[in-house]
């Protein structure tokens, strides 16, 4: 049907490198002082828009035109990286994921009739980030979970929590708890022993991604299998409130906690016999915690105790490793993507970014598929990130280290392309803290110079792109367009992405 085949380029200069630059959270929007993008100096940036309008142009990156259910969707990563090395649109986990719900097809397939083993005599565990940030998940889509299992047979529930405050609002994840309580309530009118079990905060219990800090997925771990938290509550709601009442306290960075009987025992710790799902569709900041549940050869932390389980995913978040290899909602299936026709001609690819987006230029490019396509014409290169800090600390992050390691490779004339994602703008952005973010812009700028000097010295091409929005606007706005103020009359600072080009 068609051809791996791939004719000459009619404008590409033969033997020359292409340079493809991702920034991450990098979006284009109105000029003001929320706009961190506009504040910080980017000259580099600056000239590519004004020097060349005929080559400069906005993009999507948001909703349908990446794949995602709506256009209310904010872009994200995953889709972004997807949608440019696949250079086609596919339905994402968000909407796959819908779709499945809707039509009841998630109830009938081999994930759910294997996790549905344990409904009689076991627990099941769902465990998820709790918000409607729609990045790696979305409370309707829990709570539909919730009706479908208990009304095929679930008796037994206990649904472990990662606060937000990344993709939503920093303080949201009272109102979340509240209204997942609520629906939990109703379940046990119905005689339904349904409750929360435990939880933290996404950035430091169990969402870490591409093995950055394996500490983080040990604490969810501790948390929801063992039981174990330096926290102990008699309610979620009680616990992120109380957690939340530290003045330093952020929803992305609450410490594990565990929710405890009157003789003061965790109420849902993961025993033999229970089925245990991952429910995010996104699947990077959930591979480290799958193969934690799935593999039996397991190195990474002591897991003290490894309940004999029945595990699914709500997708199987890796193609190569095939992980997990039980599923609710077949992934999209990402194939033909660019890195493989690279390889099948013969053309050689780089590809470097720093961990914590290390694999949004190899993992996410490729399809979601970890590993080379071909190890001999492919060299991908990791800076190791900074871990344990936040990154508006370290703004400029490895920026300039990434772009050194491209400017070699460019110039080493061993690639035909040379790919990498600078994370600035997103990875400070997403702290919300505005003046860490323009130091971020600026060094994300620095280093697109360094990258395109060495582009220009061997008469190559470049092009400079991002993903999604982020670093361009750090407030929550009304519908005119204006800051949202809070009840004390502040601004509310956005830490997400946004919808903008
Ligand atoms: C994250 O996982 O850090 C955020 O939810 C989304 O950010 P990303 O899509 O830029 O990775
Ligand atoms: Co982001």
């Amino acid at each position: 049907e068609f051809s791996w085949t791939l004719p000459d380029h009619p404008k590409l200069p033969k033997g020359k490198p292409v340079a493809v630059v991702v920034l991450d959270g990098w979006g284009e929007a109105n000029p003001d002082e929320y706009n961190c993008i506009h504040i910080a100096q980017t000259p580099v940036m600056d000239s590519l828009k004004n020097g060349a309008p005929e080559k400069w142009r906005l993009v999507k990156a948001h909703g349908t035109a990446v794949g995602l259910p709506s256009d209310d969707d904010m872009g994200n990563s995953e889709v972004g990286h997807n949608a440019l090395g696949a250079g086609r649109i596919f339905a994402q986990g968000a909407k796959l994921v819908d779709q499945a719900l809707a039509s009841g097809k998630i109830y009938e397939g081999d994930g759910f009739n294997y996790i549905k083993e344990s409904f009689e005599n076991g627990t099941l565990h769902l465990i998820r980030l709790l918000s409607d940030g729609g990045v790696h998940s979305r409370l309707d889509q829990l709570q539909l979970l919730l009706k479908g299992a208990s009304e095929r047979g679930a008796k037994r529930i206990r649904v472990h929590i990662l606060t937000d405050g990344r993709d939503v609002l920093d303080g949201s994840s009272v109102g979340f708890v509240e209204t997942l309580e609520n629906d939990l309530l109703q379940l046990q009118e119905k005689g339904i022993d349904a409750r929360i079990a435990s939880g933290g905060g996404r950035m430091y219990v169990t969402m870490d991604r591409y093995e950055n800090d394996w500490d983080v997925v040990k604490r969810g771990w501790d948390a929801q299998v063992l039981g174990e938290a330096p926290y102990k509550f008699k309610s979620a709601l009680e616990a992120v409130k109380t957690l939340r009442a530290e003045p330093s306290a952020n929803d992305q960075y609450l410490p594990p906690f565990v929710i405890v009987d009157d003789s003061g025992s965790a109420v849902g710790p993961v025993l033999d016999g229970d089925a245990v799902v991952t429910i995010n569709f996104r699947a990077d900041r959930m591979v480290m915690l799958a193969k934690a549940l799935e593999y039996a050869d397991f190195d990474k932390f002591d897991r003290v105790r490894v309940p004999k389980i029945r595990y699914a995913g709500m997708l199987q978040y890796d193609g190569e490793l095939k992980l997990p290899s039980r599923y609710l909602v077949s992934p999209p299936e990402i194939e033909r993507t660019s890195g493989e026709y690279l390889v099948k001609n013969g053309i050689r690819t780089f590809a470097c970014s720093e961990t914590v987006k290390f694999g949004h230029v190899t993992f996410f490019w490729n399809g979601n598929r970890s590993g080379y396509f071909d190890e001999t014409k492919e060299e991908y290169v990791e800076i190791p990130s900074d871990s344990g800090i936040t990154f508006n600390v370290a703004p400029k992050m490895k920026a300039l280290q990434i772009a050194e390691k491209a400017r070699d490779a460019i110039l080493s004339g061993k690639f035909d392309q040379v790919r990498v994602n600078l994370p600035n703008g997103d990875m400070v952005g997403h702290t919300g803290d505005i003046e860490a973010t323009v130091v971020a812009c600026k060094a994300a700028d620095e280093a697109v110079k360094i990258i395109l000097d060495a582009v220009e010295q061997v008469g190559g091409i470049y092009l400079v792109t991002a993903d999604h929005g982020n670093a361009e606007d750090m407030v929550k706005r009304n519908k005119s367009g204006k800051p949202l103020l809070d009840k004390s009359g502040g601004i509310q600072i956005l830490t997400s992405h946004t919808l903008q080009p």
